[in-house]
């Protein structure tokens, strides 16, 4: 099943069509991973560029990998590449792209998904670019909220926490929002609230949302997706101390109701372990989903799916 494009930098180039064909995917690749891998992918190898910390998505990337039977070779932290010698992002693509037969990157900066992409002579994954795009996590997400809930039309999520740099939460609001009579509550400080792109995109598909400050309005929802203060994007690292932990979802939040509970990981704090024991808890199944998708995605972009 190929999709319409050779590199995904953003969640927003995705239809509803490409999204459910992914999902379809997925589900072939869970037979797949029941059988223990397949060699689907021999002789290819990933690179993986992860110039930010990662621990999720860089070893997602390898397993996933490595389950086809394909090879992955890896490259982490700034102050160890040519970057960092001023080599620009197009020629780091123009010299991994000889190496690898398609590449994932994490970088600090806005836009540098979109500039290695328009230089990579290979297919190219974002892996995260600064507080833009996550959209394989985003993916992941949509995933996770199928396998959860049954369904994504209707959905009524609410997103908790970093709306404005929290790269995750961006990405999966374009895609739910491909769906029909989905909802969104964004609970946030005013100082962090969810950006103008994602507002303007509800408005202009006219989707129904709300901004709160206070985390029990966002309780009546089938998803709550909780998020990480990202101490990394504040200036001002006094802000980062008073906002951290404004909202911390405890187990008599959710335990009476029929509410899962999903977050991209690493937390800080935001969500009380006690709330892990819970079978609301669906953060650690995500994690688990992220490798099916990536093994989906890694297989369509190099049209073995
Ligand atoms: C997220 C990210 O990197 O944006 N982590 C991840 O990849 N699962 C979320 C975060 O760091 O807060």
């Amino acid at each position: 099943m190929p999709l319409p494009f050779k590199h995904l930098t953003s969640t927003k180039q995705l239809s509803r069509e490409d999204t459910d064909s992914i999902l379809e995917v997925c589900e072939k690749m869970e037979k797949v991973r029941s059988k223990g891998g397949s060699n689907l992918l021999e002789g290819k190898i990933l690179a993986n560029l992860f110039y930010e910390p990662s621990t999720r998505t860089n070893l997602s990337f390898a397993t996933a990998m490595h389950r086809l039977e394909g090879k992955v070779i890896t490259a982490v932290g700034m102050q160890f590449s040519s970057m960092y010698k001023g080599e620009t992002i197009e020629d780091t693509m123009n010299v991994v792209g000889q190496y690898a037969d398609i590449i994932a990157m994490r970088h600090p900066e806005k836009g540098s998904a979109d500039i290695a992409a328009s230089a990579c002579p290979v297919p190219f994954i974002n892996a995260g670019d600064g507080p833009n795009q996550h959209p394989t996590q985003g993916l992941l997400d949509i995933l996770t909220i199928k396998k959860e809930r049954g369904k994504l039309d209707g959905i009524h999520l609410t997103a908790v926490g970093d709306l404005k740099f929290g790269r995750t939460i961006h990405s999966v609001s374009f895609l739910l929002g491909l769906y029909d009579n989905v909802k969104f509550t964004l609970v946030s400080p005013k100082e962090l609230p969810m950006p103008e792109k994602v507002t303007s995109f509800f408005k202009e598909k006219g989707i129904e949302y709300n901004e709160t400050e206070n985390l029990e309005d966002g309780l009546n929802a089938d998803v709550i997706y909780m998020t990480r203060v990202q101490e990394e994007r504040f200036e001002n690292k006094d802000d980062f101390e008073r906002l951290k932990l404004k909202y911390i979802l405890k187990p008599e939040h959710v335990k009476d109701r029929d509410i899962t509970v999903m977050h991209p990981l690493p937390r800080i704090g935001e969500i009380d372990t006690r709330v892990d024991e819970l079978p609301n808890a669906a953060y650690f199944r995500e994690v688990n989903n992220g490798v099916t998708l990536r093994m989906a995605l890694l297989a369509m972009l190099l049209d073995k799916a």
